[in-house]
């Protein structure tokens, strides 16, 4: 009798273990499923974004065409990331500034882009290590760079060998 009862004590209390752990686990399944569910093409998309932000920061980007980036060793708020810059880098060549990227990026369909981030450009933007990324590299910084979305002016334009920048520089010797 008395084993009986403690049998049946023990098949209560599992009954009521299992209703709640599966209450707890149907509240899990249903927590999981509350947040918008990303497609496998967002999925893609975040992946490709977060790529092309590692680029840009580890592939010196940022160096040039973001103010204040490499004086301060790279505290400068990702809103402000390649916006360009006004100081110009000055030698041979004349005088360049860096472009404006979150700009330009805006007028570039993808495959424009393959093409434009291949071709020489004047020192010391370093065209060359665009030249020989692949395609996916370079198509993740177009994304993530669009992804900021456009901001701030157009860096001033490119001036030939003898003329004044109005803005500081940066002199190169020859
Ligand atoms: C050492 C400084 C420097 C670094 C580092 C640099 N750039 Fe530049 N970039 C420049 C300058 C200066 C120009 C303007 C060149 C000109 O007037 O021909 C420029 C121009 C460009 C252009 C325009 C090219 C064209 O054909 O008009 C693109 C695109 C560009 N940079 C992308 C990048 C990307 C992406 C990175 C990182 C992988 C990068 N740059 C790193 C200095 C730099």
């Amino acid at each position: 009798m008395k084993k009986r009862i403690i049998c049946g004590s023990a098949a209560i209390l599992l009954t009521g273990l299992s209703a709640a752990m599966f209450s707890a686990a149907a509240s899990r399944s249903h927590e999981q499923a509350a947040p918008a569910i990303e497609t496998p093409r967002q999925v893609i998309e975040t992946v490709v974004v977060e790529r092309g932000r590692y680029l840009a920061r580890t592939a010196g980007c940022n160096d040039c065409h973001t103010p204040g980036y490499a004086g301060s060793g790279g505290a400068v708020p990702e809103t402000n990331w390649l916006v360009g810059d006004s100081i110009g880098w000055q030698g041979a060549w004349g005088t360049t500034y860096p472009i404006n990227l979150r700009l330009f990026m805006q007028q570039l369909t993808p495959e424009q882009w393959l093409i434009v981030a291949r071709k020489p450009a004047r020192p010391p933007m370093p065209w060359f290590a665009l030249r020989d990324m692949t395609d996916q590299d370079l198509l993740a910084i177009y994304h993530y760079v669009r992804s900021l979305g456009p901001a701030g002016e157009a860096a001033p334009s490119y001036l030939p060998p003898g003329e004044v920048s109005a803005t500081p520089v940066v002199k190169f010797p020859g």
